[in-house]
């Protein structure tokens, strides 16, 4: 799906009726084609869409009623999930590293099916939830993508088939491999090189008597932000082809995507509060940033959301376009093309903002520490 024209948003923003900015219209539409396309393109896996990417009650609803799966991150999303009538054995619990007490309400649930990445955490897993299936998140490479998360995930490399020998010895069900390309994946051979990494450890555990049964391909689906991307049909081709070659039928193949199921869906509409030169450059200030779900522009994540606006006449100039908080950090573009005369008062739509906006609320669905004022006598 091409980006959204002013029309377009126009149309939705009717629909949205609401009297002030900001606020994010998701187009329920293209979030459950988004559902049939990711559906069709793996006719014999199974989809668990990553709630953490957009934890909205009707995106949830609208995965639900297509059938697909859930992959959760807390016991906050696991709860969210049971209010739909989503059962357990739809869930996967794929954060490696969880919070001990919500393993035991996840386990209470009735879910079974848990990542891992450490030996603390399969015996964590053990004391918490006896005798779950347990599914070792593999590092690698992630080459290719936007957001890279190799460095805080993965099993020591070298150490994958010990870790599943330990899960067996702690009571737990060797169960599947799992890894992640990074986020925002835009080479399809990332998922080849995983499936291809993987390939020596399952059949190392298949010689020391453990048969697994899942393969996890994990998320990093691409989204539009400025230019084309493989689309999933392009990708699961990939996938599906070197996981016939390696694994045949031996494993049933998941796949976990977040940003590709949402990001194209969203979008920020915002309204120009202030107006600045600073030097060289025009500055605008609008009334949604960083802390209110434009997070990813920021430049220590560098998503570059495409920004278009009700006033589209003009000859474009390009702005720094800066959120409403006192924070100097909260920027979320340095170089949007806008129109030059673009003032106090103007709407400003900022697009590919369904994935990672809503859901930094109360992100992966852990809730915000208490405050507890002591020492008040
Ligand atoms: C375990 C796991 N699965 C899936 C995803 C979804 O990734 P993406 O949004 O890149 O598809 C994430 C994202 O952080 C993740 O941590």
């Amino acid at each position: 799906m091409s980006l959204y024209s002013i029309e377009d948003v126009r149309r939705l923003v009717e629909a949205a009726q609401q009297p002030e900015t900001p606020f994010l219209i998701l187009d329920g539409a293209a979030v459950r084609e988004n559902a049939r396309r990711f559906k069709a393109a793996f006719p014999d896996g199974q989809v668990f869409f990553a709630v953490k990417a957009n934890n909205d009650p009707t995106v949830l609803q609208i995965f639900n009623e297509e059938g697909l799966h859930f992959d959760v991150a807390s016991w906050g999303e696991i709860r969210q999930l049971a209010g739909y009538g989503v059962s357990a054995s739809r869930m996967v619990f794929s954060a490696p590293t969880k919070l001990p007490r919500d393993i035991a309400r996840a386990y209470e649930y009735g879910l079974r099916r848990f990542s891992f990445d450490t030996r603390i955490e399969l015996e964590k897993l053990a004391r918490l939830a006896p005798g779950a299936q347990v599914i070792g998140r593999v590092a690698v490479d992630n080459n290719g993508s936007h957001w890279p998360l190799e460095r805080k995930f993965g099993i020591e490399p070298g150490q994958e088939v010990e870790h599943m020998l330990y899960a067996r010895e702690l009571g737990l069900e060797p169960y599947g491999l799992t890894f992640h390309v990074g986020s925002q994946n835009k080479d399809p051979q990332a998922w080849v090189r995983a499936l291809e990494r993987l390939s020596p450890i399952w059949n190392e555990l298949e010689d020391r008597g453990i048969q697994l049964q899942v393969i996890d391909a994990g998320g990093g689906y691409p989204t539009h932000f400025h230019e084309a991307v493989p689309g999933v049909e392009e990708i699961a081709a990939a996938i599906r082809s070197a996981f016939e070659r390696l694994y045949g039928n031996k494993a049933k193949l998941w796949v976990e995507p977040g940003r590709g199921l949402v990001g194209n869906a969203g979008i920020m509409a915002a309204t120009v509060i202030n107006r600045a030169t600073r030097g060289e450059r025009e500055w605008l200030y609008l009334d949604v940033g960083a802390f209110q779900g434009l997070i990813e522009g920021l430049d220590f994540y560098g998503f570059q959301y495409p920004v278009i606006s009700e006033r589209n006449s003009e000859p474009l100039a390009p702005f720094v376009l800066s959120g409403p908080t006192c924070d100097s950090a909260d920027v979320i573009h340095h170089q949007a093309m806008l129109p030059a005369g673009i003032t106090l008062g103007d709407r400003v739509y900022v697009l590919t903002a369904g994935a990672y906006s809503n859901s930094m609320e109360r992100y992966n669905g852990i809730e915000f520490p208490e405050t507890v004022v002591v020492g008040l006598n």
